[in-house]
């Protein structure tokens, strides 16, 4: 009797196995990357997602604060003067702060600066007898209108509009 010799692929189809099977085989007895084209890369490479813009933190006052508009960045705000929390402002030499600012009754007239001291950032007091402010750090003074009247700051404190509306029942603050 003849023998003859066949080759794996013919042996297997000899068996009856169709192509694809023949190629799945073939596939399992091969290494994975065989039977991989570059275009099905499995674990594509990771993308970056874009880093999101964070818009400056602007906080309004809470509600029922006694304040209405904007205390910080572009300052734009009213202060109900009826409101138990700012009534005190009615009082000659009374004084309060809003976010960066202070607000005094300043023999009479409302005046809003920024409340840190030029030196070296001690929030200031309003001092009702001088009728000026002063930074309880170092000691410099400032006059109503923001101007150093004592060192050792060199720098005007910088000053708000402060206007009295609705019949004196509200202040209004802006820059
Ligand atoms: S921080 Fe105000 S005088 Fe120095």
């Amino acid at each position: 009797m003849e023998q003859t010799q066949l080759s794996r692929g013919q042996f297997l189809r000899q068996l009856g196995m169709s192509s694809a099977a023949l190629m799945s085989f073939y596939c399992l007895g091969t290494t994975m990357t065989a039977c991989t084209s570059a275009s099905d890369d499995p674990m594509p490479a990771p993308t970056t997602p874009p880093t999101p813009i964070t818009p400056p933190v602007v906080t309004p006052p809470a509600a029922n604060s006694g304040i209405t508009g904007m205390t910080t960045g572009s300052i734009d705000f009213t202060i109900d003067l009826l409101h138990p929390d700012f009534k005190k402002l009615k009082t000659e030499g009374e004084f309060t702060y809003v976010a960066d600012i202070i607000i005094a009754n300043a023999k009479g007239t409302f005046v809003a600066l920024s409340k840190v001291c030029t030196h070296q950032g001690t929030t200031i007091d309003f001092r009702p007898t001088a009728n000026d402010f002063k930074c309880p750090n170092h000691g410099s003074e400032f006059t109503t209108d923001g101007k150093v009247q004592k060192s050792p700051a060199t720098t005007a404190l910088k000053v708000y509009k402060a206007e009295s509306i609705n019949s004196g029942n509200s202040l209004k603050i802006s820059a």
